[in-house]
């Protein structure tokens, strides 16, 4: 049996008492500092910054400081069960790897140490279509019997977009993840101001380099410059609409979640199209400016779908108690994005497992001091009513 995720607080205070103390921040909104410390700001600005004014970037951490737990005592929480079950499937707790691109920009390793380090604390990882390693290297470099998802920026070539969803089927990725916020890239003004994209500079592109009816497309001896120029033809799918999903939905028995969703309007139109699944998110604040924080938008997106469609969460998590927040007001589970990237940035692969232990063994503490056995037992009744109280 797996030690509880919050024994790890007990071998850093046994470690403290033979000087040893943990090489990175416990803190898991403290990493963001240490990481700009270390990267380029070219590579810094790419991570850390937002679209626009950074509101909705603000906005999804205010939702989640907005909201108070109200936790219950005498329960028995002697022991707890993290464990989620998703499309059949059991996941050691309810959270998985966000999908981020270009990772080799914060670190050489890039997804290859993120895949490692997620496996060494368990933890699924949703692999971005964007990845610099391809998706087979990294099905490779990940636990054999761990969880695996594939996100999906629907390229404009069809025959492109029904060769990676074959290659993700074969290399054992269990679900995916089309993302739909974002038929462009938001307005970046920190990007814009270093001029930097890290696709053009050749990080991101392993799917599509390694992807034969991609090749197939190249011009002859094409270099470099003419292989970006390519990618920039086929990546972006602006046209994309609900009438495509039919075709992805023949093509594909892996379970489809869209990724993106804000609106209840079309959390209902995603059940009518047969998607299986829905992440509420805005893509961190990095697309539309002044878009509702995904914690805000999460309670009317459940209400739409009703509560055996499975609805997952990212935008703003960082820490055990943003979980339980995110549970309470009706997700399944989180995608936790920016801060394991933070983690590789400083450490790696043992930079990503830090960062995802710490996550765990705050959550694993956030259900035992809330009065919570298990994942089930968090229910909007952990949350104080907006502007009332308790009775
Ligand atoms: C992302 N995100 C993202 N999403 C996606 O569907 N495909 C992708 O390739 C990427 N790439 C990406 C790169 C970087 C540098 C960041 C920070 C984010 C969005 C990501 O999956 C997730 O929605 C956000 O990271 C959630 O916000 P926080 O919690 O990380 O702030
Ligand atoms: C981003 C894209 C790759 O947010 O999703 O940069």
């Amino acid at each position: 049996m797996q030690a509880a995720p919050a024994e790890l607080v007990r071998e850093i205070y046994r470690a403290g008492c033979e000087d040893r103390v943990p090489r990175l921040p416990t803190d898991l909104t403290a990493l963001e500092d240490a990481a700009r410390k270390v990267l380029t700001p070219a590579a810094s600005g790419y991570v850390i910054g937002n679209a626009g004014t950074g509101r909705t970037g603000r906005e999804n951490r205010e939702a989640f400081d907005r909201h108070r737990l109200v936790p219950r005592m005498l329960r028995g929480v002697s022991t707890r069960d993290l464990s989620v079950s998703l499309f059949g499937r059991r996941l050691p707790a309810p959270v998985l790897l966000a999908p981020i691109a270009s990772q080799t920009v914060v670190h050489p390793e890039g997804e290859l140490a993120t895949v490692r380090g997620a496996s060494d604390a368990n933890v699924p990882v949703v692999l971005s279509t964007g990845s610099s390693h391809s998706l087979e290297e990294v099905a490779e470099a990940a636990a054999p019997e761990g969880e695996r998802w594939f996100q999906f920026y629907w390229p404009s070539d069809r025959a492109v977009a029904e060769s990676l969803v074959r290659r993700a089927e074969a290399a054992g990725y269990t679900a995916l993840v089309l993302t739909v916020d974002a038929p462009a890239f938001g307005y970046r003004p920190t990007d814009l101001d270093h001029g930097y994209l890290p696709f053009l500079h050749g990080a991101g592109l392993a799917n599509f380099t390694s992807d034969p009816v991609f090749r197939a497309g190249l011009p002859a001896g094409a270099d470099g410059r003419a292989v970006v120029e390519h990618w920039a033809r086929v990546f972006g799918n602006p046209s994309l609409a609900w009438d495509d999903l039919p075709w992805l939905r023949e093509l594909t028995r892996l379970p489809i979640l869209l990724k993106g969703i804000l609106h209840p309007g079309d959390a209902r139109r995603a059940r009518a199209y047969g998607v299986d699944g829905l992440v509420v998110s805005n893509h961190g604040g990095r697309q539309l400016d002044g878009s509702v924080a995904a914690l805000d938008a999460l309670p009317a997106v459940r209400a739409a779908v009703g509560p055996d469609v499975p609805v997952l969460l990212d935008s703003g998590v960082r820490t055990g108690s943003d979980v339980l927040k995110a549970l309470a007001l009706g997700a399944d589970a989180v995608l936790y994005g920016r801060p394991y990237l933070y983690g590789l940035a400083l450490d790696g692969r043992d930079g990503v497992a830090h960062v995802l232990t710490c996550l765990l063994a705050e959550l694993d503490l956030a259900l035992a001091l809330a009065g919570c056995p298990t994942v089930a037992d968090v229910t909007g009744d952990l949350l104080l009513p907006a502007g009332g109280e308790r009775r």
